[in-house]
């Protein structure tokens, strides 16, 4: 059986340091790898950053520093940001990297071998920010006569001469792809968006440039250099080297890919990708998934508005763990959400404090006062029936929820789980039971602490570093967390490690 699971973020570009945007995808890319992980699965987790096209040639020029220099410089910033975020990603690839601008080529190579790439000349609107080209009726037009993209972006005329790609002749391939699979694109809300767009038709798409230069040039002709799009999806497969380097081929990953993409780039990922790829007789990918879009305090996120979150100053402010749970439990994912301070630290208070750390600290510090520090062995099979077949069904069905995105629903579930271990604890009230009932109170004890410790594996995905303390707590060091190894993993009678505080109470007013 193939146990490989792949899976991707976009390459973000490399024109400005990243923002929370960048950050929320990644991390919920992570939270699916690290779960994967969990399962038993062999997993490679993909991330970088996308280097060429006008928009970077742009932002160097206004640095007065070379392009390249510039790309250096800020990919390092989005490399930093995976040790910051305690990412879990196997590679990071710059499309700057030989091993990537090898596997484009080839890609190239394939479509203009098979009779997909033919001459033209292109007029029309191009938006640099987006690097994409646009028709007019996806535009709207402005009181002053000017058009802007729906995000209120500039568009810029350009004629020139450039290659096409005969994108006008998949649109049947395409819908028959997403009928024949409808977990292809997901949520149900951005298919029906591609759908619709694919139905309404597609025109020939421009795939090279010639009025600039910071670019992989077309293997068929040095004039013209790739348009920034057609360059960057290959990423996703000169990762696993299926287009670069096929006797290093680590393609297996490529048979169960998963791309996490923001909606705004739903239509490269879902319409242009697999095109490029059914063109060029390649396989596809098995699954695209498009989040939704964060705002800051009700406002769009952006470069004019001066409101972009730096995620570092939110970490530093309140943690990384408390910044990785609120992202992903605050809002369903697949909807827009709104970020405020106000909201992360209500969740701080109630979820992580009151929920998950008080249970800790409470259980844990009676073993360490009136047990000696060594955790107590479960004597009776029936008190904790139920707490047991709670985690299991948790494992299950996580598992789909996961499958199918919905990580909050996940850690809602997870939460259904601390809360009744809480009830637990509270109902067994241990507190009057010392010296009353010796076995009923070591066994509460015994049973909290192993709950305790499934909850750490339930919460690795989330919260990396304090599914570690809370192991570090219990005795245990775990390398390669998976379910398989939870159970492996026996408590009682191990010696407490230092009893820590997870997570401190923040005041709204700080
Ligand atoms: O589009 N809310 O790169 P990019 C949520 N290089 N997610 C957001 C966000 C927000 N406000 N802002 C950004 C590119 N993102 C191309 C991709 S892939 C072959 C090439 C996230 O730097 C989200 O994942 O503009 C979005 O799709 C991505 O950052 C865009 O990053």
């Amino acid at each position: 059986m193939n146990n490989k699971y792949y899976i991707t973020t976009p390459i973000y570009y490399v024109n400005d340091k990243p923002h929370i945007g960048h950050a929320y995808t990644s991390i919920a890319t992570d939270c699916i790898a690290r779960f994967k992980r969990l399962e038993g699965f062999d997993v490679r987790f993909q991330t970088g950053t996308d280097e060429h096209g006008l928009k970077i040639q742009k932002a160097a020029e206004k640095n007065g520093v070379t392009p390249i220099e510039l790309c250096d410089q800020n990919s390092q910033i989005f490399r930093d940001l995976t040790k910051t975020l305690n990412l879990s990603n196997n590679d990071f690839i710059r499309t700057t990297e030989d091993r990537h601008i090898d596997g484009a080529k080839y890609l190239w190579d394939r479509l203009y071998d098979r009779g997909h790439i033919y001459l033209g000349e292109y007029e029309g609107w191009y938006s640099v920010s987006d690097e994409t080209f646009y028709n007019e009726k996806d535009l709207v037009k402005s009181g002053d006569g000017t058009f802007k993209t729906i995000t209120n972006g500039t568009v810029d005329w350009i004629s020139e001469k450039s290659y096409f790609f005969k994108l006008s002749e998949w649109g049947d391939k395409l819908l028959d792809l997403y009928n024949n699979d409808k977990d292809f694109i997901s949520p149900v809300s951005k298919r029906n968006e591609v759908i619709k767009f694919v139905e309404s038709g597609l025109n020939d798409l421009s795939v090279s440039r010639t009025s600039f230069k910071w670019g992989i040039q077309t293997p068929t002709d040095n004039k013209h250099i790739m348009y920034v799009w057609l360059d960057a999806l290959t990423c996703y497969a000169n990762g696993v080297n299926y287009l670069n380097n096929e006797e290093k081929n680590i393609s297996d990953y490529w048979d169960n890919v998963t791309h996490i993409v923001g909606k705004d780039i739903l239509r490269h990922h879902a319409v242009y990708w697999p095109a490029f790829l059914m063109a060029a007789d390649l396989r596809l990918p098995k699954k695209i998934y498009a989040h939704g879009w964060w705002t800051n305090e009700g406002q769009k996120i952006s470069k004019s508005l001066g409101n972009a979150i730096d995620p570092i100053d939110i970490i530093n402010e309140f943690g990384l763990d408390q910044f990785r749970y609120f992202v992903l439990r605050e809002v369903p994912f697949g909807n827009d959400g709104d970020f405020s301070k106000f909201a992360l630290i209500n969740r701080i208070n109630s979820d992580l404090v009151n929920d998950l750390g008080n249970l800790c600290q409470r259980s844990l510090t009676m073993i360490e006062k009136k047990l000696n520090s060594i955790i107590p062995e479960i004597k009776s099979e029936v008190s904790n029936n139920k707490l047991i077949s709670m985690y299991v069904n948790i494992i299950n069905d996580g598992s789909l929820l996961v499958d199918s995105h919905k990580l909050h629903e996940y850690i809602k579930l997870v939460w259904s789980y601390v809360n009744e271990v809480n009830k637990f604890f509270n109902d067994n009230k241990p507190w009057e039971l010392f010296d009353k009932d010796m076995d009923k109170f070591s066994d509460t004890l015994a049973v909290t602490a192993e709950s305790i410790k499934k909850i750490a594996f339930l919460i690795n995905p989330i919260m990396p570093d304090t599914s570690n303390k809370i192991l570090t707590m219990l005795g245990v060091r775990i390398e390669n967390f998976s379910f398989e190894q939870e159970e492996l993993t026996l408590i009682g009678g191990n010696n407490l490690g230092e009893i820590n505080h997870l997570f401190s109470r923040i005041d709204h007013d700080n």
